[in-house]
């Protein structure tokens, strides 16, 4: 009996060291995946930099506690993660046309640095791939389907990091400088995706 009391003692002082252990090792891994923005950053929606926030990251992509992608940025927000400073170029190259440059809408289609605070992972892929029409308006204003383009959805993960990054203020109108190398994973899934 005493013996049993004992051991069970001990068992319980290691789960509370391995607890102890654990906890500390999640608050090390935090503080790596935390943004560090530039301290200037004028435009920051704590809402959504909140929501944006990353938990994880694998091989380069940064994910948020829902396990959507989301936005990284150190060095005082001189450094962004791969495919932040990608869905920049990619928005540059495929939606500024129509939105705006910097996402910052146009007197044809809305600012999507805007439109991003309440559209969530799975509504902005939705529209992406099936486009949207408001039928109730009397001008003929069209987003396109981009379910066919690869050259769109190839990088909407892309596109998304960085318009997310938009909405929350965590980045300005401007073109990324420095970035994190382009991970492998990325190479394949975009060799996988253009060519198939
Ligand atoms: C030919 C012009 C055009 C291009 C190019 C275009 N869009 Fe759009 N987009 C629109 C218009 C117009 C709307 C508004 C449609 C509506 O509400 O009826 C819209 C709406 C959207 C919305 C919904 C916004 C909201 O507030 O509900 C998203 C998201 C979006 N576009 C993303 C993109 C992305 C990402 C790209 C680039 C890959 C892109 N669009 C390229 C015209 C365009």
């Amino acid at each position: 009996m005493r013996y049993t009391k004992k051991s069970a003692l001990r068992t319980a002082a290691a789960v509370l060291a391995l607890g102890m252990i654990s906890t500390a090792a999640v608050r090390a891994e935090d503080a790596a995946l935390a943004n560090k923005l530039d301290p200037n950053a004028k435009e920051i929606d704590d809402k959504v930099l909140a929501a944006s926030a990353a938990v994880k990251v694998e091989d380069g992509k940064y994910k948020d506690k829902d396990g959507d992608p989301t936005f990284h940025i150190v060095n005082d927000g001189k450094k962004v993660d791969w495919f932040m400073y990608s869905g920049y170029r990619r928005y540059h190259a495929e939606c500024h046309v129509c939105h705006g440059p910097d996402a910052m809408g146009s007197t044809y289609a809305p600012a999507l640095k805007d439109s991003l605070k309440h559209l969530n992972y799975s509504e902005f892929m939705g529209i992406l791939a099936g486009g949207k029409q408001d039928v109730n308006s009397s001008d003929q204003k069209v987003m396109p389907a981009f379910a066919d383009n690869k050259n769109v959805m190839c990088y909407a993960d892309d596109l998304y990091v960085y318009l997310r990054s938009r909405a929350a203020g965590a980045w300005g109108r401007a073109r990324p400088g420095e970035h994190e190398d382009k991970p492998d994973s990325a190479k394949a899934t975009e060799k996988d995706c253009l060519g198939g």
